[in-house]
């Protein structure tokens, strides 16, 4: 049911507006969003909606079509981290309007219904897509005007501070910020974004998704491991931040650390920001081809240095490429999720039929491939 729907049906009124988020994948530029460096992720076209009014009532109502049940009636005084609904999916919702209440916003009862086409445990960011579009819909119907750049701040803040998942900035920013037909060249230094366009269909090619149906989850402790990896580096080699290291002064760098995984670690972050400017000068040159090698290099530096890889990530990425994807890899946080390859438009079918066939021989769970194009980021729907 759509969310404008879900909205009249629930609560007997209409919305005073609808708002759409995107998730997003990651086109190149992985695990280094916390280390001030340089991320490449673009929208895709599966959206949450969100439908809302403001009530009398000082209290959040929220549905979903994805979870059928009554009303969830929270009051806004008592929307806190820690309280029991911050681990829920209404967790999303509520860390948007704390975040903005703290910040000193007004905002005051909401009625709201969700509708999120952004599959979860894909490694899409379905939960950015929520969160983006709650700050953009709670800030709206109170006459708050929110920069893109706002949004992706809020809902981190949603993210990290109130569900309690320590990402970094890249996905709420991507839902934010992203526009169509581009990839946004997000530097996590500097906190700048630049959209940088991205045709692939222009080139006959195309961006097919497979999430490999293993569930990823930033909880379980690698994730936060990988950080402190990076942060105990930062402290031993004397920088602010791992994007200090170019790939020109990665030997010295490496030379202090003395330390066998935190050298792989710190390989992987100052790799990986070059090849995201390496992507970005071929993009502005009109080149999209070489692109495939890039990807490639990623994942093998994922796979074996930065060690986020998993047997069905890396199936699904030497099956693209054996059967005519020119690059792919990984994308997202790793240790399941989803794998995005470059491909020939007319291969597209083949490789995902050699996916899917590769997948049943070793016995793993049928994967789910999807065709993506770099899409909007959250905005106001209009209807007519
Ligand atoms: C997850 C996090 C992001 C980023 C990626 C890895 O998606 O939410 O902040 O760190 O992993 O690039």
């Amino acid at each position: 049911m759509s969310a404008v729907d879900l909205f009249t049906t629930t609560y007997s009124r209409s919305p005073e507006g609808s708002y759409s988020a995107p998730g997003r994948v990651n086109l190149i530029g992985e695990h280094t969003d916390y280390s001030g460096g340089l991320v490449l992720p673009f929208a895709i076209d599966a959206r949450a909606t969100l439908a809302v009014a403001r009530n009398d009532d000082n209290v959040i109502r929220v549905v979903s079509a994805q979870r059928p049940g009554p009303v969830q009636t929270f009051s806004t005084q008592e929307i806190h981290p820690g309280s029991a609904a911050a681990q829920t999916w209404a967790g999303y919702l509520l860390g948007s309007v704390w975040a903005l209440r703290r910040a000193g916003h007004a905002i005051g009862g909401l009625d709201l219904a969700l509708d999120s086409q952004v599959p979860s445990g894909a490694g899409l960011s379905s939960s950015a897509a929520v969160e983006s579009v709650t700050t953009l819909a709670a800030g709206a119907v109170h006459g708050i005007h929110l920069t893109p750049m706002e949004v992706a701040r809020f809902s981190l803040q949603a993210e990290n501070e109130f569900v309690g998942v320590p990402c970094g900035p890249m996905d709420q920013t991507a839902s934010a910020a992203a526009t169509a037909g581009a990839v946004l060249l997000f530097d996590t230094r500097a906190g700048t974004v630049e959209n940088i366009p991205f045709d692939p269909a222009a080139h006959g090619l195309s961006l097919l998704v497979i999430d490999t149906r293993v569930a990823h989850s930033l909880a379980d402790g690698e994730y936060a491991r990988r950080r402190a990896s990076c942060e105990k580096a930062v402290d031993i080699i004397g920088v602010t931040s791992l994007r200090e290291i170019t790939v020109e002064e990665l030997p010295v760098a490496l030379d202090r650390l003395g330390d066998e995984i935190l050298t792989r670690r710190v390989r992987h972050v100052a790799t990986e920001n070059q090849r995201v400017t390496d992507t970005v000068d071929l993009l502005r040159s009109g080149t999209i081809g070489p692109i495939g090698e890039l990807l490639t290099e990623s994942h093998r530096s994922l796979q074996y240095d930065y060690e986020v890889s998993c047997p069905e990530l890396d199936l699904a990425v030497d099956t693209c490429l054996a059967a005519g994807a020119i690059g792919a890899r990984m994308t997202g946080g790793g240790f399941g999720g989803s794998v995005i390859a470059l491909i020939p438009s007319p291969l597209v079918g083949q490789v995902a039929r050699s996916v899917m066939a590769a997948f049943e021989t070793h016995g793993f769970a049928e994967p789910v491939p999807r065709l993506v194009n770099p899409s909007d980021g959250a905005h106001k729907v209009n209807h007519e």
